[in-house]
């Protein structure tokens, strides 16, 4: 198999992600629901014996996808095998990961909705019967064999589950979306990220890590690393309100919540296009941002936040998005509608 099938994911964050990732689901923070459901349908599986039900989480970047997959591994006590949709690029690639599975495993696809339709379609009776039609050969002498593969867990992520075919979402038994951290939620994570890392944080810096982190748990332990350097050489060595404030001021990090990006895209927004409503592929152009991640990223965060709205003739920005970026709504407000 190639490697870089099944190494795909790991970057720049590596070593410090894999300190850091909960490995079961008490430690795992927030999502209460998805967690709790979890619980009840991997000791169900355990109980019969049986491999847990295929998964599918989604939910923009940052909040916890690949985390879970790894968790859910542990927790049945199975191996996790990965893979990603894009890397994924030809039928003998995916037939190669899943006749490689071992009775029990777990095999994660990360970005699962960016494998082409006819290598999708193998997926199915490999989710569903656990066997794989193979057609080998080819012109006039090809013949379809069928390969046996072990019971095995698929857990697949996405950004976007409106972008899997129906056929495929269909064959998930259990489908989970992700939501943003409140707070508080956020706070935890960043006190035990000191835990691991074993700096003390206090109360009242991890909360002000938590409010700047664009309710994602990524963005957290991301501030969280950069202000412990500021801490080690510029501080006493802890994590303190007072070094907190001047490792985010030097980071430009403001108190918005908002990030750069966020903050191009609503500037862009409101001066260039006097609020809106204006399209998806204009902002691209404008920002100079992909369209996919304007959409994946950027957008799901400002909308649940209340930034921007979506309409049938384009994105408009808010009162609130105005307000926070300084400029006078009034100007504006004949756009809302
Ligand atoms: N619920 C959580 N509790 C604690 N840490 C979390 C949680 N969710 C995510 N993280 C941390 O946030 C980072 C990003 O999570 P990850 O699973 O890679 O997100 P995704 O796959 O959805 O992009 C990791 O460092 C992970 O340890
Ligand atoms: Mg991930």
């Amino acid at each position: 198999m190639n490697d870089r099938i099944v190494s795909v994911e790991e970057k720049e964050e590596d070593i410090f992600e894999k300190n850091i990732r909960p490995e079961y689901l008490d430690e795992y923070v927030g999502q209460y629901e998805i967690k709790e459901n979890l619980r009840v349908f991997i000791k169900a599986a355990k109980m019969r014996n049986e491999p847990l039900d295929h998964v599918l989480l989604y939910g923009p970047p940052g909040l916890g996808k690949t985390t879970l997959a790894h968790i859910i591994a542990n927790e049945l006590g199975a191996d996790l095998k990965t893979a990603s949709g894009p890397s994924i690029e030809k039928t003998g690639d995916l037939a190669a990961i899943l006749s490689n599975l071992e009775p029990g495993d777990v095999l994660f696809i990360d970005e699962i909705h960016r494998m082409p339709s006819y290598i999708e379609e193998i997926l199915y009776p490999a989710m569903e019967d656990f066997e794989i039609d193979l057609v080998i050969g080819g012109e006039g002498k090809s013949k379809s064999i069928k390969i046996n593969l072990p019971p095995f867990t698929l857990v697949g992520a996405t950004t976007r589950a409106g972008d899997l075919s129906s056929p495929l979402r269909d064959r998930f038994g259990i489908v989970s979306k992700l939501e943003y951290y409140s707070f508080d939620e956020l706070k935890d994570i960043v006190i035990r990220s000191g835990r691991v890392f074993d700096i003390k944080v206090t109360e009242e810096a991890a909360m002000e890590l938590a409010k700047r982190s664009r309710k994602t748990p990524r963005v957290a332990n991301r501030l969280f690393r950069r202000v412990r350097d500021f801490a080690l050489v510029e501080g006493t060595g802890i994590i303190d309100l007072d070094i907190t404030l001047k490792a985010l001021k030097r980071l430009h990090v403001d108190d918005s919540g908002l990030d750069s990006v966020d903050r191009e895209y609503l500037t862009s927004l409101i001066e260039k296009f006097n609020g809106g409503p204006v399209g998806v592929e204009t902002i691209s152009t404008s920002i100079g941002e992909e369209v996919t991640t304007i959409e994946d990223v950027v957008e799901p965060y400002l909308l649940q936040e209340g930034f921007i709205k979506r309409t049938n003739r384009g994105r408009i920005a808010t009162q609130k998005a105005y307000n926070s970026l300084g400029f006078d709504y009034n100007i504006g407000l004949f756009k809302e509608d």
